[in-house]
This record gives C-alpha cells, sequence and structure tokens, in this order.
C-alpha cells in the first residue's frame, strides 16, 4: 500500500486476561470449583488458586490499565462464582465481585468486554456429563440471562466461548473429555454440536434482553498454507481449514454446518444427534461481530493414509496431523519463539482477510501475544523488547489489513496482565504488566510496569500511529 490507512476512531485499543490464570481466589466467597480447579495440573507447573491474586488486587490493576491507555478490558467471568455448581442458586458474592470491576472499569472509561466461558466449566456439570449432556444447555442459557440482568446496564460486548474449536481439537487438555473413551471424537462431536447450540440460544437471548448490546462467538482462527503447490497439499489445507476454523464460525454466522466437515464427520461416524429444533436455533441466532484469537498460522500436506500423519516429532506445537485427513508440517519459512511457537505477523494480515471477505462481519482480535520467559532485573525493570518487536510487527499486518478494507475495531493482545499460562505456568508470561511471582514462591505479587507497557502506552495514545 502507498496509501496506509489510520486506525480507526474509538479504536478499542485493550488487552485480554481469563478468570481462571488471572483471579486466583479459587475457592472464596462461595466459588465452585471448575473443571480447570479440578485438573491434574501438568508437572513442574503452578495450578490456578492463587494465580495472579487479581481477585483482591483488581482496583490496582485497573488503575495500571488505565494509566497505560486501556480503552476496552476483554476478561472473563467465571461461571463458578456466579453459579459454584453450575445451576440453581446465584452466588451474590460472585454478582458483587464483577458488579466491582465492571464498575471500576467504567469510571477509568475502560469498556467492559466480557466472555461468558472461558474453558472453565463448572466442575458439578462435568459430573454430571458436561458437554456431552444437553442438560449442560440450559444451565449456560439460565447462566447467560443471568449474566445480561445483572451487567447488561453496563457490558455492550459479550463473547459467548472462548476457542470453542480448541476445546474439540484438544478436547482432552482443558479436562472436559474422558481420554479412556473408545470414540472420543465422535463424543467431542457432540459436545462441540450442544455448545454451538448453546451459544446460538445466548446470542438470542441477548439481543432479546439488551437491544443495544452486541455479541459475538470468539474461536482461535488463523491461515492455514499448504505445506507446497501441489494440489493434493493444497486440499488437504482447504480440508483442515473447515475442519479447524469454518466449521464454528459458519454455525454462527450462517447457522448451518459446513458441508467439507459434515462429510468428515459422516466418513468417519463422528456425526452428533441432532434433535428436533435444534437446526431452527441454529439458524435463528446472528452475531453482531466475530472476535477471534491468533497466535501463529498453520502449516498441513497431504495425508500419507499411516499413523506418520501424526507427528509427534517432540516439538508440540508443529500442527498435529489426523491420520487419512492431513499430515502436520514444519513451516521452514518461519521462526519460533522460546516455547517452539512458529511466529507469524504475515499470517495474521491473511487471516483478518479471510475471516472478513468470508462473514463480512466487523472483526476484534481478542488475543495475539508472546509467551516468554521474562527476567526481572534490578531497579524493577523488564527489558522485554522482543515482544515490542512482536506486537510491532504484528500491528503493522493489522494496519495493512486495515487498509485492505477489513474493518477492525479493536485490538486486546494477551495478556494485559502476566498471568498462569493455560498449559505452561506462570514463568511463561505474556503481560505489560510484571507480576512478581514465581512458579511456586508467591513472593509479593507486586505489579511492575515492563518495557512494552510504555511502549503500548505511547501506541494507544497516537492511535497506533506511533508503533
Ligand atoms: C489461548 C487461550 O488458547 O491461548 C488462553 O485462550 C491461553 O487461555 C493462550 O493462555 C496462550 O496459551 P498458553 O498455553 O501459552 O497459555
Amino acid at each position: 500500500h502507498t496509501n496506509l490507512k489510520k486506525f480507526p476512531d474509538a479504536f478499542f485499543w485493550g488487552g485480554s486476561t481469563s478468570a481462571y490464570q488471572i483471579e486466583g481466589a479459587w475457592n472464596e466467597d462461595g466459588k465452585g470449583p471448575s473443571v480447570i480447579d479440578m485438573a491434574n495440573h501438568v508437572e513442574g507447573v503452578t495450578d490456578f488458586k492463587v494465580a495472579s491474586d487479581h481477585y483482591h488486587r483488581y482496583q490496582e490493576d485497573v488503575a495500571l490499565l488505565a494509566e497505560l491507555g486501556f480503552k476496552a478490558y476483554r476478561f472473563s467471568i467465571a461461571w463458578t462464582r456466579i453459579y459454584p455448581h453450575g445451576s440453581g442458586e446465584v452466588n451474590p458474592k460472585g454478582i458483587e465481585f464483577y458488579n466491582n470491576l465492571i464498575n471500576e472499569l467504567i469510571k477509568n472509561n475502560i469498556e467492559p468486554i466480557v466472555t461468558m466461558y472461558h474453558f472453565d466449566l463448572p466442575y458439578a456439570l462435568q459430573q454430571k456429563g458436561g458437554w456431552s449432556n444437553r442438560e449442560t444447555i440450559d444451565a449456560f442459557e439460565t447462566y447467560s440471562k443471568t449474566l445480561f440482568a445483572n451487567f447488561g446496564d453496563r457490558v455492550n460486548y459479550w463473547l459467548t466461548i472462548n476457542e470453542q474449536n480448541m476445546m474439540i481439537l484438544h478436547g482432552d487438555a482443558i479436562g472436559t473429555i474422558d481420554p479412556n473413551l473408545e470414540n472420543p471424537k465422535k463424543e467431542l462431536y457432540q459436545q462441540n454440536h450442544h455448545m454451538l447450540v448453546a451459544q446460538a440460544k445466548a446470542m438470542k437471548l441477548c439481543h432479546q434482553m439488551l437491544p443495544e448490546a452486541k455479541i459475538g462467538p470468539a474461536p482461535n482462527i488463523v491461515s492455514i498454507y499448504p505445506a507446497s503447490a501441489k494440489p493434493e497439499d493444497v486440499l488437504a489445507a482447504d480440508n483442515f481449514a473447515a475442519i479447524r476454523n469454518w466449521l464454528y464460525l459458519d454455525m454462527a454466522v450462517f447457522g448451518r454446518y459446513n458441508n467439507v466437515v459434515w462429510s468428515y464427520l459422516e466418513e468417519n461416524g463422528y456425526t452428533p444427534t441432532i434433535v428436533e429444533g435444534d437446526m431452527d436455533i441454529l439458524a435463528n441466532a446472528n452475531p453482531d461481530f466475530i472476535a477471534f484469537n491468533y497466535y501463529t498460522s498453520q502449516s498441513v500436506a497431504e495425508s500419507t493414509g499411516d499413523p506418520s500423519d501424526i507427528n509427534h516429532t517432540g516439538d508440540q506445537h508443529i500442527t498435529i496431523g489426523e491420520q487419512g485427513v492431513y499430515k502436520g508440517h514444519k513451516n521452514e519459512y518461519l521462526k519460533t519463539n522460546e516455547f517452539g511457537w512458529e511466529i507469524d505477523p504475515v499470517g495474521f494480515r491473511t487471516t483478518l482477510r479471510e475471516i472478513y471477505s468470508r462473514y463480512h462481519l466487523p472483526l476484534i482480535v481478542t488475543e495475539l501475544g508472546l509467551g516468554a520467559f521474562d527476567q526481572l532485573e534490578e531497579d524493577d525493570i523488564v527489558n522485554d523488547s522482543y515482544r515490542i518487536d512482536f506486537l510491532k510487527k504484528h500491528l503493522e499486518q493489522l494496519q495493512l489489513a486495515i487498509s485492505d478494507g477489513v474493518e477492525v475495531f479493536g485490538f486486546c493482545p494477551w495478556s494485559a496482565i502476566d498471568l498462569v499460562s493455560t498449559h505452561q505456568g506462570s514463568s511463561k508470561r505474556y503481560g505489560f504488566i510484571y507480576v512478581n511471582r514465581d512458579e511456586f514462591d508467591l513472593k509479593d505479587l507486586r505489579r511492575i510496569r515492563k518495557q512494552s507497557f510504555y511502549w503500548y502506552q505511547g501506541v494507544i495514545a497516537s492511535n497506533g500511529d506511533k508503533l
């Protein structure tokens, strides 16, 4: 582009977190246990009991976000604070906490963007089958109603389910599927169907109860590259894109199953049971926008038909293939971060263009970030220049996508403040604000502004002119 478009006025510059990764206070004030609280945590990494202690420090945290210049803050509500057992009695202390947090944000001119459910399903529901049980749809609908009724006077932006596609593709990682099942994939696609219906019901309810509010899904969407220009590789990439990305957004936006995915489900015996009325519910719900999380593109090759499709090379972040469908491929053009994740800013632009040209809905980026072992130096300095470089390169691509005509209304990278990584503990950091704790030593949990804090402050103050 010779003529770069500017970031829109009133752009939602912000950052993201999720309840179980930041709040701590895992069993305080009536909160019930979630599947995350009950999981056997990965050896050598922390659990989520204290996390960043945000539950007790939210005022200080919001003040820091305001100082940073945040226009919006994306956080999630812990279902188990509102309904300790997933359904039944509302816990007033839970309502009170989020009222306080939302009020604090509004006082500081920060728009709250609320994720209704970010991985932390109430354990009581899981014990009754979780998303395999249709009753969980009703529990989610009741929970949604409670959220809209209590917070809808102040919350204008709602995200239904965080990364539903990752929960289905990596079901065993979140503790919502029994790994010993004979056909876990069939069960996962049944759960998926129930989640899609639950999401559709929540979107409809939101529009009925809160005509001014906006609601959308929040999957993880990334461009899928073929390993080469070989037509069979291109076809494999197209198939994987349908299975990984479009299944979820086609349903949310068009209210129908993607045809490529449906035939894949049929061929493998994974089709879900659909009861009468489901397809109407799905067809009659519409999102107002698409929120999506992006970390890096993925690459796949044509299936070999044998188990080598699933490349367990020890490099866990290279796309895991599926036997007979596609083979995982490491992209030789991309560098990786300290955790082996590929870094692909151009793929971010491609992803934005793909989503927009497919659905023509406004987009908001609700996660994107660099996990790193940041070092706290003397005099409270954290020089995370690598994070600045990473975010700058992605913002340049975002501006290019905007210049391509893609409608984007916000950028909320992961994460606003250091928090506990979903799989790799608390020393894998993502935030603009350092939280002084180690994997097992909680230290003083004090907050320290990183270099990236000052850089992002300048970006926001200039509305993206000064990257
Ligand atoms: C996304 C999740 O999948 O990626 C976050 O929505 C998660 O909850 C983030 O923390 C980064 O992944 P990780 O494993 O590095 O924490």
